[in-house]
């Protein structure tokens, strides 16, 4: 599968079968995100990887259980910002990762989820907990993987509206 195809077919899955993933399997999505760009290359982005019983675990404290129950792998990407010198930079690192994840995980025949937790006043304080997070490093979100129990309609063509030519606005004509 080419990445284009790869990022075509990415859809967000909540339901996954009983198969297994291998570790060896999960630690290539892992390799796949930590290639990701980063900012000033200062790499601030962690990964933390939940097995069955740890994503057991979290799923007992918040609200969306399915994939967490069902899933065979998540891995959270968190960023550590104590000494960090890039503004923001922190936050798109650890989100092209996470997408990196998806979509790699997408062009390996895998489902995936992004379960979005930094600043989700209903799930951050879950998530810190079950991760034990210290102060300074946050949790962007957390890539659920397992084989997908649902089949979903790959993505089509931008719409043309979303895009502009040369300014915001300036439609095409
Ligand atoms: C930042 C972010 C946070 C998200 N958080 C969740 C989430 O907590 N739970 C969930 O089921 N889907 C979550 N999603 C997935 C979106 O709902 C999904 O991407 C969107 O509906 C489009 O569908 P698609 O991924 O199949 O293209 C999140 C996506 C992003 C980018």
């Amino acid at each position: 599968m080419t990445a284009i195809e790869a990022i075509m077919k990415r859809r967000s899955v909540r339901k996954f079968t009983d198969e297994p993933v291998t570790k060896e399997t999960v630690m290539q999505l892992i390799d796949a995100a930590a290639a990701a760009p980063s900012a000033m290359n200062l790499r601030p982005v962690r990964f933390i990887l939940m097995d069955k019983h740890d994503m057991a675990k979290l799923a007992e404290t918040i609200d969306q259980k399915q994939p967490f129950e069902q899933g065979q792998w998540a891995i959270a990407v968190c960023a550590d910002t104590r000494g960090y010198t890039g503004g923001t930079g922190w936050l798109e690192d650890a989100s092209a990762a996470l997408e990196n994840i998806l979509i790699a995980a997408t062009s390996l025949g895998l489902g995936s989820l992004w379960y979005g937790v930094y600043r989700r006043a209903a799930k951050e304080p879950q998530v810190r907990a079950a991760l034990n997070l210290p102060e300074g490093a946050e949790c962007t979100g957390i890539a659920v993987i397992g084989h997908p129990a649902e089949k979903k309609k790959e993505h089509d063509k931008v719409r043309e509206e979303f895009i502009f030519e040369s300014r915001w606005c300036k439609y095409k004509i």
